[in-house]
């Protein structure tokens, strides 16, 4: 994708090849500045801030972050002590336990002199496979955009709800949510994207809006509580979301808010689709909403907020009264039952165990 008319990833080996530079995504809209990790403490610092976010990005980030270890020390112990702390940064997104899992069990079985050049190697071959399987599910997506696009009689606006930031910048390219919208744009489609703003960090405002923005996608933030108004008088024609973490049986945990999407989306007979890589799908879980572990962050990302003065600098101001108390859970899980089908890289799925082995029969056996 591009920004500012020039192609860009999320990450890449910096010029000395063996830096990891990652935009900011903490800046963004305001400002596009690259960051240089030059050690996996400053790859676990990266995804912990937010600096990078999105599960499929986290998975990358982590998996560039045991290179990072691999350069300065390929012994176990070094490896242990990196993966325990990548891991530890993030509790909710199954792609960074996948990422760092995938390295890890290839790195052990390797000489230590052999480590470094595997875990580069290793990390760019998963982000080259992230942008594949984004693709994938843009055209999956795309088929069913086009078909209820036609059966609503080509209307001369599709308008697609989406919550948070499931687009390239939460991927390597492309987006998992957001990759069905980009190819029914490039095919034509007039399609409109409600983007909810999406409480507390606004990935939706500052992240969605940007990314369509620059693609040329037409769009309009709306509040957080709007989708379900809109929804009632005939202005959703679909929603899609990404997802952090989906159990064997369909369960989608994602961003804070998701569920009442899913709600407002059933009780108004709206379809409601999840795009995901099977990096995302957690073979090991069977019910989402007690098995899921919900990432808590601290209270001042809904205390306070950043935004853009009149001269340009970048500020941040409290917006409660002094000494309320404030909860800040970054992510929701929506039961199975009201997601209409999940998007993979393999084709559409039902919510639902069986739907899921149909296109991974690979998992009946484990
Ligand atoms: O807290 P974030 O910004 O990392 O949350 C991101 C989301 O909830 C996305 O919807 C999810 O990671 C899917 S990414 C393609």
């Amino acid at each position: 994708m591009k920004i500012y008319g020039k192609s860009m990833r999320t990450i890449w080996v910096a010029d000395d090849s063996w830096g990891v530079e990652i935009i900011d995504q903490t800046k963004l809209p305001f400002e596009v500045t690259t960051r240089t990790l030059r050690s996996w403490q400053e790859a676990a610092t990266a995804i912990r801030d937010m600096v990078v976010r999105g599960a499929p990005l986290i998975g990358a980030t982590g998996a560039y972050g045991l290179a990072l270890a691999m350069r300065e020390d390929s012994s176990n112990e070094n490896l242990e002590r990196a993966y325990t702390a990548l891991l530890a940064t993030r509790p909710t997104a199954v792609n960074l336990r996948w990422g760092l899992d995938d390295l890890k069990g290839r790195l052990l079985k390797v000489a230590p002199s052999e480590r470094m050049g595997l875990a580069y190697r290793r990390a760019a071959e998963i982000c080259d496979e992230d942008v594949e399987t984004c693709k994938a599910i843009g055209r999956h997506g795309l088929a069913i955009i086009r078909e209820l696009w036609e059966k609503k009689g080509k209307p001369p606006r599709f308008n697609v709800l989406t919550h948070c930031n499931a687009g390239w910048l939460a991927c390597i390219d492309w987006g998992t949510a957001l990759a069905p919208i980009y190819m029914a744009f490039e095919a034509g489609i007039p399609i409109h994207v409600w983007v909810d703003e999406t409480r507390p960090r606004n990935q939706g405002a500052s992240l969605t809006a940007f990314e369509l923005g620059q693609h040329g996608v037409d769009h309009t933030v709306i509040a957080d509580n709007q989708g379900g108004h809109l929804m009632q008088h005939g202005l959703v024609d679909m929603a899609i979301v990404g997802t952090d973490r989906t159990t064997a049986t369909g369960d989608v945990c994602n961003k804070i808010g998701t569920y009442l999407k899913a709600l407002a989306a059933h009780d108004n007979g709206v379809p409601f689709y999840v795009g995901l890589p099977f990096t995302t799908i957690d073979w090991t879980l069977e019910d989402g909403i007690r098995q899921i572990p919900i990432e808590e962050r601290d209270a001042r990302e809904l205390s306070h907020i950043t935004g853009r003065t009149a001269d340009g600098r970048l500020e941040t101001v409290d917006i409660l009264p002094k000494g309320s108390p404030a909860l800040n859970y970054g992510f929701d899980v929506t039961p199975a039952r009201l997601v209409t089908g999940l998007i993979t890289e393999r084709g559409v799925a039902d919510a639902s165990r069986e739907g899921l082995l149909k296109l991974y029969p690979e998992q009946t056996a484990k």
